[in-house]
């Protein structure tokens, strides 16, 4: 995998269907502890996989918890509160939802039954305050070390005296972050087999929703906390983790977010459809949409569903507290871009201690637009943009700056005449991989903007240049589609053969290529749902393909097909005539060549890897042969289109030219 530098979304315009959300990270990373804290096996469904989760999973592997996946869910057999090793390193990345309960089980564990561990992350973890938490732990005679900065982690937990000391209450500090509270909550069922727990809450607690969740699973766990108000909560004596056997995860409803606002901004005739959490759920977020219908979005939703369509347009600006939705309180000021005045989001400190400090990212990031931001410690104010600029957005290594971002690319429902085929540009695209990996892709499922505003790269050139392996390697490298139109003429064959109709029937091959039910997925082609990707490359179908490329019938018949590619963030299509017939306006077109002496040398090496031998003398005839053929055909001739740029690769690798392309890719974008 390729890390890809930047994204860049053209003006969006409108959005319609349905996506299916992945699982809550609170959810799957509080289950996967308390999973990995029980005795036996729980089966757990719908686990988000994510970066966030993946340390976790590595963490209790590395403890001795059993991890295995059957048929799309995740069997973890935990430690039922015995430490399999003594000592072990853990790093966790920049997920709070790990340190933080970890550092809590942990220093229990490795103070009543004896152990060393050391827990570390990413630099932006030894930065996020720690203290409180360890703070809580120690009057209870947990040893902990601060191996860098005292207060942040990286920390050293050692072994104790063998037990415990419950008899005053626990005083854990509320008001920086709710993470502190949910990690002892999980923990201390390890302690209260046979005495009580208390916990007092100093400060007022901020993220109550974050600490109903812990509840709730931990009651699916057997452990039912008894709390007055949101002062002091009891982990009843006898308390011990008791497993499921199995538990669904729902979708995230931070995650829906994104999606709710979309409904809110670009669907209009008919809603958007979000599956896998529903107004049902557990999570606090939810309640983010009661803030997206202060704004203006319709909303209906029942168990596991949510649908929004807009309402009123632009939308209303909102002055709102959100304390209890601090997460998708971002993308609130996105939403506030679109709003009809000045938008005020209030007691929002613990954004300065997350992935980022959220409030200097969100206010930066938001006037590069063109909006007006004042921040403060606690709050952010946002002006819409009386112009809209495009820009570049810096996205701190923060899922969700780089999600809620993107909803800025709307620019064009706001200002009808974007400025730019770029309406922003989000760096290391990525970073969505904490709690979301497929954002982008399931953003462009359902996000719709005029074909022509999509970037189109066409790769053409001889036969043996090397121009499919580019193209293909390209799309990888920059996350965009791929067209290897070859593949369709040598389908439309495949199917004339299946079918009985003549090389020579051009309408009957039109409607077979008209109709052709292709699909692609995971590197594979399918034909009427049978995988033919082998068969494709049948010297027969070859022939076939060769001869029926010359119909102006077939080629019109492919063409709707062809266009059907243009599909967000981008297309890299390969083959002849890509650049004056079919994509005529592309925004690059490369027109790769190499001497007949280094194509027939590549062809030799190629089938000498096949295990077929041959002579350079015969295959140098049949090229030369074929570039002939090619260039002198009356349809669709081998020929480069007037503007695109040639690209001799004799002398190049696969990799160097795959460089070479992406640098004029990134010369000629806006912004370069
Ligand atoms: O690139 P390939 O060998 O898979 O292509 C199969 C045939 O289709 C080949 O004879 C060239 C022809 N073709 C075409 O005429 N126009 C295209 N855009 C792509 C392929």
């Amino acid at each position: 995998m390729y890390a890809i530098p930047f994204l860049d979304i053209p003006p969006l315009l409108h959005a319609g269907g349905t996506v299916r959300l992945p699982g809550s990270k609170s959810i799957s990373n509080r289950v996967l502890l308390l999973a990995g804290l029980s005795e036996g096996t729980t089966t757990i469904h719908d686990l988000l996989d994510s970066d966030d989760t993946q340390v976790m999973l590595t963490a209790l592997r590395t403890l001795g918890c059993g991890i295995e996946s059957v048929a799309g869910s995740l069997r973890i057999t935990g430690l039922g509160g015995r430490l399999q090793g003594k000592e072990a390193a853990l790093f966790l990345g920049n997920a709070g939802t790990a340190m933080r309960p970890l550092t809590a089980a942990l220093a229990m564990l490795a103070a009543t039954q004896g152990g060393t561990f050391e827990l570390s992350g990413v630099p932006r973890m030894h930065e996020r305050p720690i203290a409180d938490l360890v703070d809580a732990l120690r009057p209870l005679g947990c040893r902990i070390d601060y191996l860098g900065q005292t207060g942040y982690p990286p920390l050293r937990l050692l072994p104790g005296s063998g037990a415990l000391d419950l008899s005053a209450p626990i005083r854990v500090r509320g008001d920086v972050s709710s993470q502190f509270l949910t990690a002892m909550l999980l923990a201390l069922p390890l302690l209260t087999e046979h005495q009580e727990a208390v916990i007092d809450i100093d400060g007022e607690l901020i993220s109550k929703p974050y600490i109903e969740i812990t509840l709730n699973l931990l009651a699916r766990f057997g452990i039912s906390v008894q709390r007055d108000g949101w002062q002091r909560f009891v982990v009843p004596a006898g308390s011990r983790y008791r497993s499921p056997g199995s538990i669904h995860v729902e979708g995230d409803a931070s995650s829906a977010s994104y999606f709710i606002a979309l409904g809110a901004i670009a669907s209009t005739d008919s809603p958007l459809r979000i599956e896998g959490v529903g107004t049902d759920s557990i999570q606090g977020d939810i309640r983010f949409v009661e803030a997206a219908q202060a704004m203006g979005a319709q909303v209906t939703g029942g168990a596991g569903w949510i649908e929004v369509r807009r309402g009123r347009w632009p939308l209303a600006a909102i002055d709102l507290d959100c304390n209890h939705i601090p997460d998708a309180a971002m993308t609130l000021a996105v939403m506030a871009l679109y709003a009809d005045g000045p938008s005020r989001l209030t007691n929002i400190a613990s954004w300065r201690v997350k992935e980022t400090d959220r409030i200097a990212a969100m206010a930066i990031e938001l006037r590069k637009l063109g909006a007006t931001v004042v921040e403060g410690p606690d709050f952010i104010e946002i002006t819409p943009p009386l112009r809209w600029t495009p820009a570049v957005i810096h996205t701190y290594d923060d899922h969700r700056v780089a999600m809620c971002f993107s909803l800025a690319a709307y620019n064009a429902l706001a200002e009808p005449t974007p400025a730019n085929p770029v309406a922003v540009r989000i760096l290391d695209p990525k970073c969505v991989g904490k709690t979301f990996p497929d954002y982008f892709e399931t953003l462009f499922s359902v996000a719709g903007t005029k074909p022509e505003w999509i970037p189109v790269i066409t790769v053409d050139g001889p036969t043996a240049s090397g121009k499919g392996t580019v193209a293909s390697a390209l799309s990888d490298r920059l996350g965009y589609h791929v067209l290897d139109s070859g593949v369709l003429y040598r389908a439309t064959a495949l199917a004339a053969i299946r079918s009985g109709v003549q090389a020579d029937d051009a309408s009957g091959l039109a409607a077979l290529a008209e109709a052709l039910d292709l699909g692609f997925d995971s590197g594979k082609i399918r034909l009427g749902g049978a995988d033919v990707t082998a068969l494709l490359r049948d010297e027969e179908v070859g022939a076939l393909a060769s001869r029926i490329s010359a119909l102006p019938e077939v080629r019109q018949a492919l063409l709707r097909l062809q266009f059907s590619f243009r599909r967000l963030p981008g297309l890299v299509a390969d083959g002849r005539v890509m650049g004056t017939v079919v994509f005529p306006d592309a925004d690059l077109k490369i027109y790769l060549t190499a001497s007949a002496e280094a194509r027939a040398q590549r062809r030799q090496q190629q089938l000498e890897a096949a295990g077929v031998s041959t002579t350079l003398a015969g295959l140098l005839a049949g090229l030369r042969e074929r570039d002939a053929r090619d260039q002198n055909r009356v349809i669709a001739p081998l020929k480069p289109a007037a503007d695109a740029v040639l690209l001799d690769n004799s002398a190049l690798t696969i990799e160097s030219t795959v460089d070479a392309v992406k640098d004029l890719w990134e010369q000629r974008r806006p912004f370069a």
